[in-house]
């Protein structure tokens, strides 16, 4: 009994050092339901909170990522406490170090806002040694993760079949613009993404164009799907002990965020889509789901309603929902009580045809007040508004700060610049938002990680396969 005791011990401390490796030898041997202790978990740990390690500690990441959508994900790994290391091109590293740089000579913020607490290491793919050292990282790594245009990780012989030989563990996670279809090669930028997602037709307004939103709902939206594949997938691999293919097309991401209008559309083959302002407008709907304005997209009317300075301030502006339950507070906060009453006011069902003039008589009172002078008076009686903040009032938010979702950090050749913190906030695994590397920063450290010293990383360092060709050719002479 005390031999078992212990046994078990030494077991849940190996876990906690090195989770996801013991984890999955944990469970291989104790199927969960014959487990005596909780599932096959170790015993609760007796740390502090937030003191236990992180959630994804252990987890080591092969990132192959590039741009927006798959950085994200990797980003986000790198939060919850993976290690991940971002494999670049020699010399040129992910294309957005050099994309909108506001900083002479320095990484952009296109970069280093997506690239946060991860490792860089520089690669030749195509160079021999390069594909030596990508053998060791996939035999090292949990996961790769990658946004390539289709069909490039083939071309670079990563192949699934080569990673999966090479450690049936290893999770192969990618971005791609579509699915398996007749847009499956086509190169996929987050508009484009927008528009066959269905994202784009339903923006905007009635009279104008489709639109796209300046949330980067492809490329980050996708990202953070991708990040939930790769969780589920490490959660599967403790009982299959294998790894797996995540696919996320950014079409699907897309498509996903706006579930709601697909939703619509299958309302219509039943009938006028009654809380669309059109509709109170006696303006018929056609085959296809409307772009709808700013009208909310749930079952209570909402719009956007100028404020106190709009003339001046571009963004003096509130959305305000004329949510049922509290109508009677709306008709008295606007000096209208007799609304209460009134037969065309007092249900929703009569409201809707009157969407456009009751907006336009909330929205003379909302201009005698500023957006968060409406906010505070409306949240007190719970009427459910929003001020419309600008990314300046965000950046100087203080309660922002405070939480840690939006974060300064400080950077070697570019200075401070401010990033977006981990949006998922958690009480045992707390980020800690740390810089982006510099290119081919952590090559040596890594490189020795994997085995290379002396001579043998002499070789690797003249070869040519973590230098841009030139400087690999002058080393090497
Ligand atoms: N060493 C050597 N070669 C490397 C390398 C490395 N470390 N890293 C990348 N490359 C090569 C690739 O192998 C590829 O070469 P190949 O096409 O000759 O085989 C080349 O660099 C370019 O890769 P690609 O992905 O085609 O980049 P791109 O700039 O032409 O296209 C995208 C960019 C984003 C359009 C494309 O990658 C894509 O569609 N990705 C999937 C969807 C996506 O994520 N889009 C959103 C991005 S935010």
């Amino acid at each position: 009994m005390a031999t078992k005791k212990k046994s078990r011990k030494a077991k849940s401390r190996a876990a906690a050092k090195k989770p996801t490796k013991k984890v999955v030898k944990l469970a291989a041997k104790k199927p969960a339901a014959k487990s005596a202790n909780g599932n096959g978990l170790p015993r609760p740990s007796s740390k502090p909170y937030g003191q236990a390690g992180k959630a994804l500690e252990g987890v080591r990441i092969l990132d192959f990522t590039h741009v927006q959508s798959g950085p994200t994900c990797t980003q986000l790994l790198a939060y919850m406490g993976a290690d991940v290391i971002k494999v670049e091109r020699p010399g040129v590293g992910d294309i957005t170090r050099g994309q909108l740089r506001d900083v002479k000579g320095a990484d952009s913020l296109y970069f280093t806002m997506l690239n946060g607490n991860k490792r860089s290491i520089t690669i030749d793919s195509k160079h021999p040694k390069g594909k030596e050292i990508l053998e060791r990282l996939i035999k090292y790594c949990d996961v790769l993760v990658e946004n390539f245009a289709p069909g490039a990780l083939d071309r670079m012989g990563l192949t699934w079949d080569y990673v999966h030989k090479t450690n049936p563990r290893m999770i192969v996670a990618s971005v791609k613009g579509f699915g398996p279809g007749p847009y499956e090669d086509c190169k996929v930028y987050e508009n484009v993404a927008q528009c066959a997602g269905g994202a784009a037709s339903t923006t905007g307004f009635r009279e104008g164009p489709p639109l796209v939103t300046g949330a980067q709902i492809g490329d980050s939206g996708t990202g953070l799907h991708l990040a939930f594949g790769i969780v589920s997938a490490l959660y599967q691999r403790i009982r299959t002990g294998r790894g797996q293919k995540v696919l996320c097309a950014m079409q699907d991401g897309v498509l996903n965020l706006a579930r709601v209008k697909l939703r619509d559309q299958q309302r219509l083959g039943h009938g006028p889509l009654t809380e669309y302002s059109q509709h109170g407008e006696g303006v018929a709907f056609g085959k296809a789901v409307p772009r709808a304005g700013n009208d909310s997209g749930g079952g209570q009317p909402g719009w956007i309603l100028k404020c106190k300075g709009w003339e001046e301030d571009p963004d003096s502006y509130t959305y305000f929902i004329t949510q049922a339950p509290v109508w009677g507070a709306i008709c008295d906060i606007i000096g209208k009580p007799e609304w209460k009453t009134d037969p065309d006011y007092a249900t929703p069902s009569a409201r809707l045809p009157r969407l456009k003039h009751i907006f336009a008589t909330i929205e003379e009172w909302t201009k005698t007040k500023t957006k968060f002078e409406v906010m505070e008076i409306c949240n007190k009686v719970d009427i459910p508004v929003g001020p419309i903040l600008s990314m300046k009032e965000i950046a100087e938010d203080r309660s922002l700060r405070e939480t840690g979702s939006v974060v300064e950090v400080d950077h070697p050749t570019r200075g401070k610049y401010l990033t977006v913190g981990n949006p998922v906030k958690m009480s045992d695994s707390i980020t800690e938002v740390k810089r982006s590397p510099l290119l081919g920063e952590h090559t040596e450290e890594i490189l020795r990680l994997l085995g290379y010293s002396g001579g043998e990383l002499d070789a690797v360092k003249t070869s040519g396969a973590i230098t841009a060709p030139e400087k690999g050719r002058a080393q090497a002479a």
